[in-house]
């Protein structure tokens, strides 16, 4: 059974129109799913949607919506004109590398808006009908970097976090409702935003950068059999070692090490 008869015929992606957000939106419409595609910018949306059309066969309608307006799910909502939604990705996040105070008190509400408040809203909102209908699937992007504290990226680590305690947390509660939840948590990912903050390599031991292709096959595996997975095997041995093997403490100085390293800090 595919994704489309498991769960229904119609998935949207939050933040889909390019990088991992592109590539599930890209698997889902090979699976036969209609899509709906939320970004700000239309034109690489259409871009995407065209392709995929073609491709495919499948519907797909694009939304421009700034994920961090505090109406964002009401606005999709309206946009989207009585249509359901059988499964969600909410894949847009908004991050910072740096000083936590040198950033701007407005700037971290704005990420907690982005990678927190939104998906919390448009669970409440499409997970109810979901469950409504005893059937429905939910994917939030979690990160390696929450696993620990992760001084420099400090805000982003804490939202990401928090989206993997809230899939896990639903995943429980959501058990035996016919509605599956899984926090994806992906580690560094060859995305143009990530590409964009010119990482330098640091050392020869760091887990493979994986391209976002690779994302979605390993995380709909998943779906319905784990409450959150990391995604690659590289990021699975280094989260071994640092959750289970190390201290806490050394994990955490790890990874901050590791930042002020990555983006010269
Ligand atoms: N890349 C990595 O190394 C990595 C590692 C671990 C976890 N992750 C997680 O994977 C997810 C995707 O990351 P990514 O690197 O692909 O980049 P991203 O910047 O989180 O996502 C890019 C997509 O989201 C849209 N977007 C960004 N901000 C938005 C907003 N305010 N409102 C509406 N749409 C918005 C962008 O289109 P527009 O610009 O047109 O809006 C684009 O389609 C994130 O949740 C991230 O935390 C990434």
């Amino acid at each position: 059974m595919n994704l489309q008869q498991k769960y229904g015929k119609t998935a949207m992606v939050a933040g889909a129109s390019e990088g991992i957000g592109a590539a599930f939106a890209t698997y889902l419409a090979a699976e036969g799913c209609d899509l709906v595609l939320i970004a700000r910018r239309l034109e690489p949306l259409h871009q995407l949607a065209d392709k995929l059309t073609s491709r495919y066969h499948v519907e797909v309608t694009c939304i421009s919506c700034d994920l961090a307006s505090t109406s964002a799910t009401q606005q999709i909502e309206k946009a989207l004109q009585g249509k359901d939604i059988n499964l969600l990705v909410y894949n847009a996040a908004l991050s910072y590398i740096g000083s936590f105070i040198e950033n701007s008190v407005e700037y971290h509400e704005k990420m907690a808006q982005v990678n927190m408040l939104t998906p919390l809203n448009m669970l409440h909102v499409f997970g109810e009908k979901m469950l409504v209908k005893k059937k429905g699937a939910v994917v939030l992007m979690a990160s390696l970097a929450g696993f620990q504290g992760s001084g420099f990226l400090t805000m982003y680590a804490a939202t990401k976090a928090y989206n993997r305690v809230l899939a896990e947390s639903l995943w429980y509660e959501w058990k035996n409702s016919g509605v599956d939840i899984i926090a994806c948590c992906a580690g560094a990912t060859a995305t143009p935003n990530f590409k964009n903050t010119l990482p330098e390599k640091t050392s020869f031991f760091a887990p493979r950068v994986q391209l976002p292709e690779e994302i979605p096959d390993e995380c709909f595996k998943k779906l319905g059999k784990r409450p959150s997975y990391i995604i690659g095997r590289g990021n699975r041995i280094a989260s071994f070692f640092m959750q289970k093997i190390m201290p806490r403490k050394m994990a955490i100085t790890l990874m901050g090490n590791n930042t002020k390293k990555m983006y010269r800090l």
